[in-house]
């Protein structure tokens, strides 16, 4: 069978010569965007007068039953017409004769597969944010019911000053957010049209580029055909932007698994989160989590491979953009897949409220607290830090903890110690009263949560 573009070829490739050029496999995902491209194009080919009305009716129909079928799954591809372009462009020349291979006036394949990914990713980047928006909500339910929980908070992973359990988890809703806003800020420069920029000179057709973007819902267009068809920068941004979402969604991850284990027993994953061993009968893994820290990489290694796809290119278009396909695809079935878990996983865990509280009383993590009272009576803060240090190692000698000791041992360290210091010790006092702006406080994490509340509902669907 020829080639669509066999005419000036003698000889045919071998089908496996065939098979590592054509991109049929993985880009036939595009096929939806792929055909609506096309009825865009097609009808400002007629608008333009480029083709006769009658022309222009008879693609347009032919694609639209391509769509439908396409939306059933319903269309068989092959890798003898290399990709997607040329499958849809073959399909409607069988189903309306000859005329529908005027569809591909005044365009080349260049622009056309450009318009697809940028049609694909604006789609797909609404979609995560939606989903962002989704664990964020979770997010904030979790943490309105663990204001008052405290946990310690740590520093170099040691006990350091405890904090609200929802101060904790609102610290990721924070991240999530910054998340959002890069994405939502990417699309500015996804939302731009490339469709008209021909294989890499524009053509010499009369088009009009505004109108076919309008038709897609394009919100720019792009200013020179050489970058249009040659520019990869969204994707990359995509890939990025992903990366750092991923690493968040890993670090959480870290904690939960940490939290889930024997040693922490903070949190308990539901039995649909987590796994069992083939050979130790006692075990729950906390597998998703692992697996959404482990994913972290492959997104990390589609942003390396692209940049690196890209570094040596000469304008404009080159076959080895094909290559910027499989990992922008993985990265979204990635990146929706975790999403989707994670807000699962969040909203169907234990939280072992007693255990993290319990935990709060049986360390030093209130030594700041002792610091900070002597310094309010007047002591300069370096002196009360050296005080309290004393203390902490007398207790660590005696093998109790700060509460334990008693009023004389206090006075007897510095004479500015006077009975409440039982009070100040309490670690629901310790954290209820950091009530700087954004710091631990009871009031400051309500504060918070009417703030994210408010700022979700901006991109949450409900
Ligand atoms: N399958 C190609 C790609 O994904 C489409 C563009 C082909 N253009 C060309 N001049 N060979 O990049």
């Amino acid at each position: 069978m020829n080639k669509l573009w066999g005419g000036r070829f003698t000889k045919r490739p071998e089908q496996w010569i065939d098979e590592f050029g054509a991109s049929i496999a993985f880009d036939q995902q595009l096929a939806q965007e792929d055909i609506e491209g096309s009825l865009a194009h097609v009808k400002m080919l007629a608008k333009c007068g480029i083709l006769q009305r009658e022309e222009a009716e008879a693609i347009q129909n032919g694609l639209l039953s391509l769509l439908e079928q396409a939306k059933k799954n319903e269309l068989p591809f092959s890798a003898q017409y290399e990709d997607i372009h040329l499958n849809i462009e073959k399909h409607l020349i069988d189903k309306i004769g000859p005329v529908g291979g005027k569809l591909h006036t005044g365009r080349s394949r260049n622009d056309q597969v450009a318009t697809d990914m940028h049609l694909y990713l604006k789609k797909h980047v609404q979609t995560i944010v939606s989903l962002i928006g989704n664990l964020q909500k979770v997010l904030v339910e979790k943490a309105e019911q663990h204001v008052e929980t405290l946990v310690p908070g740590y520093t170099h992973l040691q006990r350091a000053q405890p904090v609200s359990f929802a101060h904790h988890l609102l610290a990721y809703f924070w991240m999530l957010q910054r998340d959002v806003e890069r994405f939502k800020e990417s699309l500015k420069r996804i939302d731009m049209s490339p469709l008209g920029s021909g294989a890499l000179a524009g053509t010499t057709f009369p088009i009009d580029r505004e109108y076919s973007a309008n038709l897609l819902g394009f919100s720019s267009i792009y200013e020179n055909s050489m970058d249009a068809v040659s520019d990869r920068d969204f994707i990359i941004e995509f890939l990025s932007n992903s990366s750092m979402l991923m690493m968040h969604l890993s670090r959480f991850c870290e904690e939960l698994i940490l939290w889930s284990s024997q040693e922490f027993q903070f949190i308990e994953m539901d039995d649909v989160y987590a796994t069992g061993s083939s050979i130790m009968p006692q075990k729950k893994n906390p597998d998703m989590a692992e697996l959404i820290r482990g994913k972290t990489g492959r997104v990390y290694g589609n942003l390396l491979s692209l940049l690196t796809v890209m570094k040596g290119l000469p304008l404009a278009y080159n076959k080895d953009l094909q290559e910027d396909k499989e990992g922008m695809f993985d990265t979204v079935t990635t990146v929706e897949g975790c999403l989707t878990i994670f807000a699962g996983m969040i909203e169907t865990m234990t939280v072992n409220e007693e255990k993290m509280e319990q935990t709060t009383k049986q360390d030093f993590s209130n030594a700041t607290e002792l610091a900070d009272y002597l310094a309010a009576k007047g002591m300069p803060f370096r002196e009360a830090h050296e005080v309290v240090g004393k203390l902490v190692l007398t207790c660590i000698q005696k093998g109790v903890y700060l509460m334990d000791l008693s009023v004389e041992d206090y006075q007897e360290a510095s004479d500015l110690f006077e009975p409440d210091i039982y009070e100040v010790l309490d670690p629901r006092t310790a954290v209820n009263r950091r009530n700087s702006y954004g710091g631990t406080g009871f009031t400051q994490v309500k504060l918070a949560i009417q703030k994210a509340k408010e700022i979700i509902t901006e991109h949450v669907v409900n």
